[in-house]
């Protein structure tokens, strides 16, 4: 979008979804609505009711209509996807999955920062040491759905799950990642993360390409880890991580690991990217069906998310607002970022955020 014809309204898509997504996504709504007051935009939400329980109802997942609809957005706010009701993979394959490919978020941005008060399990490491962010592949690898079974059902069956990997994707994904790193500019370090001694062709592929790219940005310093070596630095010295990139299988992974050293799924938070089209927002938790309706959850992930989707359409200073609203919260009120241990309920977070979002200064009550 040229600057002359940006405006400030934008028009949000939310599918609060199954389970708890409907109610961090009211509280992550509350907080951006108190953020277009104070900085002046618009946002404008129309609702879907994708999830498990259309499903269950009717059948229908995304329907194709509702795909080309999604693409006259501005963004996606998403809450959750998973029913317990429904078999694995279903809503997952027929919802997130479908929209993330169809409509070419080839980026998953999961920042893993800890916030200042907020407890992480790794011993003697505060918010100075953990602050990187991952770049995850997210149309390719494992995750495109190619391979079958042959002689199913028999004792010689065989199932073939394949990595698909195209220089076309690696290279979109690397270059995103060196120019996300430039732009961040902290360590401007990247690290790619891989399993170079394995997995031999696809890494070798990821491998050509990252030094190739890297040529473009001499300022960026480069590094390698293996998958494994990457979980075990992310536990023992994660200050060495500013960016790192990875495929769409080993980003799905260790970002659970790093959703857990910055606190947990309570504030981790993430965004699907086209950076040419229409991106999509969400937290990264499931939709935690034991905690569902009863005021417990987290919101600050969805929050987060919010948070994220508001720096993408142009609105940083009201997102890092909200930043520093959270970091408040967490830092100063909350007993615990766990569902049901927070000393206050969903709906009080959210309140907090919001007032804190929408107040010049922070009054302790
Ligand atoms: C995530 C989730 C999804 C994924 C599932 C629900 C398909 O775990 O967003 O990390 O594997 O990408
Ligand atoms: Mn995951």
């Amino acid at each position: 979008m040229d600057s002359e014809t940006k405006t400030r309204d934008y028009k949000i898509a939310v599918i609060p979804g199954d389970g708890t997504g409907p109610e961090v996504i009211t509280e992550g709504i509350k907080v951006l609505n108190a953020a277009s007051c104070r900085y002046g935009f618009k946002l404008e939400f129309v609702e879907y009711d994708f999830g498990g329980e259309r499903y269950l109802r009717t059948g229908e997942t995304l329907p194709d209509s509702a795909l080309e609809e999604l693409k006259t957005f501005d963004a996606i706010y998403l809450g959750a996807i998973g029913h317990p009701d429904v078999a694995p993979g279903i809503l997952e394959r027929g919802i997130l999955l479908k929209i993330r490919f169809e409509l070419d978020q080839y980026i998953n941005l999961r920042p893993v920062k800890l916030y200042p008060g907020v407890w992480t399990p790794l011993k003697d490491k505060g918010p100075e040491d953990i602050d990187f962010v991952v770049v995850r592949e997210n149309t390719e690898g494992l995750y495109c759905g190619a391979g079958g079974f042959l002689r199913k059902g028999t004792p010689q069956e065989v199932a073939i799950q394949e990595s698909i990997n195209t220089r076309y994707g690696v290279e979109r994904c690397v270059r995103f990642a060196f120019e996300y790193t430039k732009k961040r500019n902290k360590k401007k370090k990247l690290t790619l993360c891989g399993k170079t001694n394995v997995l031999t062709y696809a890494f070798n592929l990821w491998e050509r390409v990252f030094q190739e790219v890297a040529k473009d940005y001499p300022e960026i310093t480069t590094d390698y880890a293996h998958v494994d070596a990457t979980c075990m630095w992310m536990v023992k010295n994660p200050e060495w991580f500013d960016v790192i990139v990875t495929d769409n299988m080993f980003g799905d992974i260790i970002t659970d690991l790093g959703a857990m050293i910055q606190g947990g799924m309570g504030i981790a938070a993430g965004g699907n990217i086209n950076p040419q089209g229409v991106s999509m927002f969400e937290p990264i938790g499931g939709s935690a069906p034991k905690y569902t309706g009863k005021n417990v959850i987290n919101p600050l992930a969805a929050i987060s998310a919010g948070m994220m989707m508001l720096e993408y359409l142009g609105e940083e200073e009201a997102a890092r607002k909200i930043e520093s609203a959270i970091i408040e919260v967490t830092g100063k009120r909350l007993k615990s970022l766990a569902a049901g241990k927070m000393g206050y309920s969903t709906t009080e977070v959210g309140d907090m955020v919001a007032e804190f979002t929408a107040k010049d200064s922070i009054s302790i009550p």
